[in-house]
């Protein structure tokens, strides 16, 4: 019997054959908590078992707007009864309205739709080096792209060419060239490291997989003005901070900062379907031309149907107003546990990252006493659990969850 076979026998006999099969065949690359989902509505998951679960991690922020939420399921039946892909070989009736309200939502001209977060985020350092050819004249092959350390942006070659993180660049070279990496929070740094040949600063507003770091006030606004003064874009990847998560529409509108370029992901797709975006002006995206860069599936008509749904959502405010509020309630009952085994809890609206004293166990043993009472949550960073709720959760589901979390926390610690 191998390890995963000792444990799988203690689990539930459908769970446990259940997760057999995915250890079988589908390639190990993430180290899942032995839970097997079968369906979901609002906040809660059910399992293949019928136990309920309370969903604190809302797939890193896809799920924003609750699972099964009806208005966006009612636009993905209408639009597979109608159209679902075409390829962008083809107008369709669905680009367009999507398009134009997402460009309104952020105060820009235009819109390059595509799938995942990682294909947006190459999509634009992409037209962040065109643009640094085609209007800043920076000579080809020479750009330059400043991020921060401990970023995250996705897994592809080029993404993991700047991450700071070993597992994520072990044994995946050769890398990209053309990237500069300094710390977070740290704007004198980057004023440093910004040459003639500097395209963009690309940085996530608040870094998600780091373990929810806000930083300084003065970062964003200060990078906003170097960024202004020395003829370079500033790129906020928005994917997982975006879109009603920190209280606001987005991360920057904390600081009033408004990029030159924001990189959407996640929740644009409602849930359903993987939809990503670059969105900035005219200037700025008119410098891809036909046959430069494409998706077959960026900007399929399911998809900007659904998007088209969750900017309408996002126009009423609602969900940014409930994030902010409940936010206050989840930071007040989650900062009353430190000195009870939590150390330190950060974070914006309904996003906290919560630093566990290390000698009551690692982040994953928590996460797996947790789920053993219904909730959960997925650790980052050793000892760190991120609480990212679907926004449609109310005070007593919330409540509920930091009372579990002291339970368990209170159980560890005797
Ligand atoms: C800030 C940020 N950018 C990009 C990505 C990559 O998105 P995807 O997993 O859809 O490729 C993520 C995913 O967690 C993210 O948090």
């Amino acid at each position: 019997m191998t390890m995963a076979d000792t444990a799988r026998s203690a689990l539930p006999p459908a769970t446990a054959a259940a997760i057999a099969l995915d250890d079988t065949y589908a390639a190990r690359n993430y180290s899942p908590l032995p839970i097997v989902a079968t369906s979901a509505r609002g906040a809660w998951i059910t399992d293949i078992e019928g136990r309920r679960y309370l969903d604190c991690l809302a797939a890193y922020s896809a799920v924003n707007f609750g699972h099964h939420n009806d208005e966006i399921i009612a636009t993905a039946h209408r639009q597979l009864d109608a159209v679902t892909l075409i390829s962008r070989a083809f107008h369709s009736d669905r680009l367009g309205p999507f398009c134009a309200a997402l460009a309104r939502l952020c105060g820009k001209d235009m819109v390059l739709p595509m799938n995942s977060g990682a294909e947006a985020v190459e999509s634009g350092l992409k037209v962040a080096r065109k643009w640094g050819a085609d209007v800043k004249g920076v000579p080809e092959g020479m750009a330059n792209i400043i991020v921060a350390d401990n970023n995250f942006h996705g897994r592809t070659i080029s993404i993991v060419s700047f991450s700071s993180d070993k597992t994520a660049r072990g044994g995946f070279g050769p890398f990209t060239p053309g990237f500069s990496s300094v710390p977070f929070g740290d704007a004198d740094a980057v004023a440093a490291a910004i040459d003639d040949h500097t395209v963009a600063v690309l940085v996530e507003p608040i870094q998600g997989e780091a373990g929810i770091i806000v930083p300084p006030d003065d970062y964003l606004p200060r990078l906003r003005q170097l960024c202004t003064q020395n003829n370079v874009l500033l790129i906020a990847d928005e994917i997982q901070s975006g879109l009603a998560r920190t209280g606001h529409t987005f991360a920057c509108d904390h600081w009033g900062v408004v990029p030159d370029i924001y990189l959407l992901g996640k929740a644009l797709g409602g849930g359903v379907v993987p939809l990503s975006a670059v969105v900035a002006d005219r200037d700025v995206l008119g410098v891809l031309n036909p046959g430069e860069h494409g998706s077959t599936f960026g900007g399929n008509p399911l998809a900007t149907a659904i998007g088209t749904t969750v900017v309408e959502i996002l126009e009423r405010g609602e969900f940014q107003s409930r994030s902010a509020e409940l936010g206050v309630h989840l930071h007040a009952r989650l900062r009353a546990l430190i000195g009870h085994g939590v150390i330190a809890v950060r974070g914006m609206g309904l996003w906290a990252g919560v630093d566990i004293d290390a000698r009551l166990g690692s982040g994953k043993q928590i996460s797996l006493a947790l789920a053993a009472r219904g909730v959960l949550v997925k650790d980052t960073h050793g000892s760190t659990l991120r609480f990212a709720p679907p926004l449609v959760i109310t005070a007593e589901e919330i409540d509920w969850a930091v009372d579990q979390f002291a339970g368990v926390l209170a159980e560890a610690g005797s």
